[in-house]
């Protein structure tokens, strides 16, 4: 079926102007960018989404490196968008990612790993929610 998800492209990838290179490899594996705005997140915007793992150890961290730069928040549509999403975003450790994957090529470490994206459908629902409007979406 037809899915949304939720991809973020993080501050590490911002960073080193990558946003077009990890875009083309979603428009490559056929996901198509239905929304997408760059945005600043304030530390408690980015606790608030990552708030299901506020008793991680590396909660902080990951709170502080996401709204350390701006990030590229976007919704990704295609055939079975939330997994083609993971796989073409490789293992949540770029040493573990599969050769062409967006961690393997880009990420610089398990915390700075270049790219987010939604889990499963019910998560992907209420992440694209916290970003964006209706409105914004344009399929
Ligand atoms: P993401 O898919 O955005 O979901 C949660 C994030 O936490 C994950 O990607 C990583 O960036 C980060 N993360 C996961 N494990 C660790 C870890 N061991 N140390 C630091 N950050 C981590």
């Amino acid at each position: 079926a037809t899915e949304r998800t939720l991809s973020i492209i993080k501050p590490d990838a911002t960073r080193r102007n990558l946003t077009g290179k990890i875009n083309a490899k979603f428009e490559d594996a056929g996901l198509r960018i239905v929304a997408q705005k760059r945005i600043h997140l304030t530390k408690a915007q980015a606790g608030q989404f990552y708030a299901v793992h506020a008793e991680r150890p590396f909660y902080d961290e990951l709170c502080e490196f996401m709204a350390s730069e701006p990030v590229v928040v976007q919704v990704l549509e295609g055939e079975g968008a939330i997994a083609k999403n993971r796989e073409v975003m490789g293992a949540t450790n770029p040493a573990e990612a599969d050769a062409g994957t967006i961690r393997a090529e880009f990420a610089e470490s398990v915390g700075e790993n270049s790219v987010h994206g939604s889990d499963a459908p019910e998560t992907a629902k209420e992440e694209i929610a916290f970003f964006f409007s209706g409105l914004e979406l344009v399929g």
